[in-house]
């Protein structure tokens, strides 16, 4: 019976972060190449694959700064977008950031 109970608090804890993150977008000023939106609906890879030491640590918007020369090495948003698991950033600059 605990652990029943246990387990359906960890239920809800996850319910509530899932239901503040996939509806959410994410938007960057992204310097003088227009706003980029990261949207939750369009990343629906498990969390562990974003939230890692080595990548978005933290749930929390701002708390690791993004800077394009890391993309291009292939950190951060650059894990992925480099031409193999997703659009590469070379080439591809209006797919994430829009113009007005
Ligand atoms: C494709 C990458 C990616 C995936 C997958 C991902 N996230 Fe995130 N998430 C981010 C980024 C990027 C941020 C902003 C973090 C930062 O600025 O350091 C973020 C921020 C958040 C925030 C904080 C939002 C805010 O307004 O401050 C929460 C909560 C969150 N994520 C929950 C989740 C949960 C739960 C999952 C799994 C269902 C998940 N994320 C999967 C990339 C991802
Ligand atoms: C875990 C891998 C992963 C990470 C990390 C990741 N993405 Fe993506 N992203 C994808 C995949 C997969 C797609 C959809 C496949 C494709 O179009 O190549 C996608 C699609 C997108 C799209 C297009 C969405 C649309 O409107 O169709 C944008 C914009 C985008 N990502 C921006 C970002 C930004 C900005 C970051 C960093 C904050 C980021 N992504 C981090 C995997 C990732
Ligand atoms: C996968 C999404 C993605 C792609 C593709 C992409 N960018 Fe970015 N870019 C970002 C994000 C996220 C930031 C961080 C913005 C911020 O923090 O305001 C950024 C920042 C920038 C900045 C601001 C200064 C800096 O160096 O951080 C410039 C300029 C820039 N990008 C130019 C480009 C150009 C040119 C291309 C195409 C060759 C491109 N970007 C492709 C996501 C992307």
């Amino acid at each position: 019976m605990k652990l029943f109970l246990i387990g359906l608090l960890l239920l809800a804890a996850t319910g509530t972060a899932l239901a503040v993150y996939r509806t959410q977008n994410i938007t960057y000023p992204g310097g003088g190449a227009g706003p980029v939106v990261f949207s939750g609906e369009h990343h629906s890879q498990p969390c562990s694959s974003c939230h890692s030491p080595d990548v978005f640590p933290q749930m929390q918007q701002g708390a690791t700064p993004v800077t394009m020369a890391a993309i291009d090495q292939g950190k951060l948003c650059g894990s992925c977008h480099n031409g193999s698991l997703a659009f590469a950033s070379q080439g591809n600059c209006q797919r994430c950031h829009q113009q007005q």
